[in-house]
C-alpha cells in the first residue's frame, strides 16, 4: 500500500503513468513516468523519474528545442551527457544538476543509460502524461505516430528551434551546471551546510532549490501549522520525519511530500543530503540577512531578530541544530 508522504521513487507502485519516449528509427529513447503531479497556480511540486537510453550525436549539428514558460531542473544521477545550451556543449557527470528557464534553446546526448530525475514549475506536461497515457492504451504506437507528436510537443510548451552551432567549454561555463561541490551561496549552520543549488532570479521569483548535507542528530521542528506544503528529495542518509503523529525514515531514492497544515519535525540518523524541491522559503535572503546582521551588528542579532526575518522570508521552520 503506498505510504501518504514517503515515496520510494523506485517502486514501481509509486509510477504515475510509465510510457516511452522514441527516437526518430522507433528505437526507445526514454522511460519516463511522472511521480508527483504538480500542484496549485504555479504548477509546482511536480517530478518525474527518467531513465533516458544511451545516445548517438549527430554526424553534423543537433537540433535543439525550447520551452516558452516552463522552468526545468534535472538531477543528472548515473552515467554522463552532453548538454547543449545557448550555444555551448559540455559534459555534465553524474552527481550535477542542470537548470533551464523559458527560451534557452537546449538538448543532450546520453553518453550511457542515465537516471534523470527532474522538477518543474508553470509547466503543463504533467496534464498531458494523462492523457497520452489514457491514449497508448488504446493505440500503444501513438507517439510513434509524427502527427500526434508534434501535436504533443506543441501542447506540452515545447517548440523546436532547429539546429545549433554549439563550442565545448568546461562546465563551469555554462551558467544552467550546477555543481553541489561548488554552489552558488553555501551557509555552515550548527550541524549542516545548506547551498543553494538554484536561485529565486533563475525561478521567475517562484522557488528556490537548496541541498542541505546534515550531520547525524541534525533537527527541524516546524511551526505548529505550516501554511504550505513541503517536497522534499532524499539522495543519501537516513532521516526520520514525523508527519501528524507518524514517524517514517526516508533514504536514498525517496521523495517525502507533506500536505499543507501538517505539523512536521525531523531527525537525522545517517549522515544525510537531501534537496528542498518545493522551494517556497526564501533560504537566500533569510540566511544572507540573518548572517550580516550577526556580522555587523551582533547585538541586534537576537532570536526575536531572526524570528521577524523568518516571518518576512516565508520560512516555518521554528528550529533547528544539531542535539
Ligand atoms: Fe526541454
Amino acid at each position: 500500500m503506498k505510504h501518504p508522504y514517503l515515496i520510494k521513487i523506485t517502486d514501481e507502485e509509486n509510477w504515475l503513468f510509465p510510457t516511452k519516449g522514441y527516437n526518430k528509427d522507433g528505437s526507445i529513447g526514454e522511460d519516463q513516468r511522472t511521480i508527483v503531479l504538480p500542484e496549485g497556480m504555479d504548477r509546482r511540486y511536480c517530478f518525474t523519474d527518467s531513465v533516458m537510453r544511451k545516445s548517438e550525436a549527430p554526424d553534423g549539428p543537433l537540433m535543439t528545442h525550447e520551452h516558452q514558460q516552463g522552468y526545468e531542473t534535472f538531477f543528472v544521477e548515473s552515467a554522463s551527457m552532453y548538454f547543449y545550451i545557448n550555444g555551448k556543449k559540455t559534459l555534465v557527470e553524474a552527481g550535477k544538476i542542470i537548470h533551464m528557464q523559458p527560451y534557452e534553446a537546449h538538448s543532450f546526448i546520453f553518453n550511457g543509460d542515465v537516471q534523470f530525475r527532474g522538477t518543474f514549475h508553470d509547466w503543463n506536461c504533467a496534464d498531458d502524461s494523462l492523457a497520452t497515457s489514457t491514449l497508448e492504451k488504446h493505440y500503444p504506437d501513438a507517439k510513434k505516430d509524427p502527427e500526434f507528436f508534434s501535436l504533443l510537443c506543441s501542447n506540452i510548451d515545447l517548440h523546436m528551434r532547429g539546429i545549433a552551432d554549439c563550442e565545448e567549454v568546461p562546465a563551469e561555463q555554462v551558467p544552467n551546471v550546477k555543481d553541489p561541490k561548488n554552489p552558488m551561496a553555501k551557509f555552515e549552520i550548527n550541524g549542516a551546510v545548506l547551498k543553494m543549488i538554484t536561485a529565486r532570479w533563475e525561478n521567475g521569483g517562484k522557488k528556490e532549490i537548496w541541498l542541505a548535507e546534515m550531520e547525524p542528530g541534525f533537527y527541524a521542528n516546524w511551526d505548529a501549522y505550516p501554511g504550505t506544503q513541503d517536497l522534499f528529495y532524499v539522495t543519501e542518509g537516513k532521516i526520520k520525519f514525523k508527519v501528524y503523529d507518524e514517524e517514517f525514515v526516508a533514504e536514498k531514492d525517496c521523495l517525502v511530500k507533506i500536505p499543507k497544515y501538517a505539523p512536521r519535525s525531523f531527525e537525522v540518523l545517517e549522515q544525510a543530503s537531501m534537496y528542498d524541491v518545493g522551494g517556497i522559503t526564501r533560504w537566500y535572503a533569510l540566511l544572507q540577512d540573518f548572517t550580516a546582521l550577526k556580522k555587523y551588528k551582533p547585538e541586534e542579532a537576537t532570536k526575536e531578530a531572526y524570528d521577524q526575518l523568518r516571518a518576512k522570508f516565508g520560512c516555518q521552520v521554528a528550529e533547528y541544530g544539531k542535539k
